[in-house]
């Protein structure tokens, strides 16, 4: 009997295939459809202190080889997702799942996770330190000092389950700097990677989407190599306390099977999903059953992390 059952700090999921925020977790109505579909769980939008319109349109491009966007955030307030997970965690059947939240400044995030710490909200919390498409804010995470003084400050208050969405990195002297801040705190995972931030594609002689005169995150084919180097690099280096969720560039089952290879304990899925629409949680877990039957494997822990390499 295969199973692709996973867990993430002691939460149960029946498959490990979910959404990446950002894809079909605007509104509760997309939420719903992810909730109905064959995903194991979902992320909603990375929520703010305050609701957001987001960039101007056009502001997402699917392209051959993936995607770009600049969507900046749009999304309804952190306080509407929680609201809405509080109240679908009361139904008897409810999977478990992630609410994603970031402020515009180290006093929103404070005040955004201070209000989940007092909450009822026992769940997993993913706090966004690498979303590239804010005008004027960096992503956070390519800011080791930053980064290990915001951990510092919100560890000092807050007890429940909490991981980090990170962006790529590419230089592995900044794999192994990153992992050293991430070791040093409770942290219940790490999530590689967001999009490739600010690429830049063109169509004839302009660029397809308006934001930042063209300049977006990169998804889809383009991050796979990127996103399994990302998540095999922290599963080298991490407290293995601290799972590994992975994403970019998964559209089918042998995507999902390599990024669990690398070490993720779950996989998230972006520019497909926004492609395919929420039936493809049950084609990629199909072919992921597949590969896994076809190899003998029965579950993800007879795979996990076991990536072999050239003698
Ligand atoms: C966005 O809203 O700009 C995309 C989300 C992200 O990259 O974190």
């Amino acid at each position: 009997m295969v199973s692709t059952a996973t867990q993430i700090a002691g939460f149960n999921f029946d498959n490990c295939l979910m959404n990446a925020a950002g894809v079909y977790c605007m509104t509760k109505e997309e939420l719903l459809e992810i909730e109905a579909s064959a995903a194991g769980s979902f992320v909603t939008k990375t929520g703010t202190l305050e609701a957001r319109q987001g960039n101007p349109e056009p502001r997402y491009a699917p392209t051959t080889l993936g995607s770009i966007n600049s969507m900046g955030l749009p999304n309804m307030g952190y306080d509407y997702y929680l609201d809405f997970v509080l109240d679908l965690e009361k139904e008897p059947n409810s999977k478990n799942h992630f609410i994603s939240v970031v402020g515009l400044s180290p006093a929103d995030t404070h005040t955004i996770l201070k209000t989940l710490e007092a909450s009822a909200y026992q769940g997993l919390v993913e706090l966004n330190l690498s979303c590239p498409n804010v005008p004027g804010k960096p992503q956070i995470a390519y800011d080791f000092e930053t980064t290990e003084n915001l951990l510092t400050e919100i560890f000092a208050y807050y007890t429940k389950p909490l991981g980090v969405k990170l962006p790529p990195y590419f230089d592995i002297v900044h794999f192994d700097q990153a992992a050293a801040v991430f070791n040093k705190f409770p942290l219940a995972f790490v999530n590689s990677i967001n999009s490739i931030g600010n690429g830049l594609v063109i169509n004839e002689e302009t660029v397809i989407i308006k934001p930042k005169n063209g300049f977006g995150g990169i998804g889809g084919n383009y991050i796979k190599p990127t996103a399994l180097a990302n998540v095999h690099a922290f599963y080298q280096r991490l407290n293995p306390s601290i799972q590994i969720i992975g994403t970019g560039g998964v559209k089918s089952g042998r995507d999902a099977f390599e990024h669990i290879l690398c070490g993720a304990s779950m996989v998230q899925i972006g520019t497909a999903l926004q492609e395919e629409g929420p039936e493809i949680f049950t084609r990629i877990t199909e072919e992921l059953k597949a590969i896994m039957s076809e190899k003998g494997y029965e579950s993800l822990e007879d795979f996990r992390g076991k990536l072999q390499y050239l003698d």
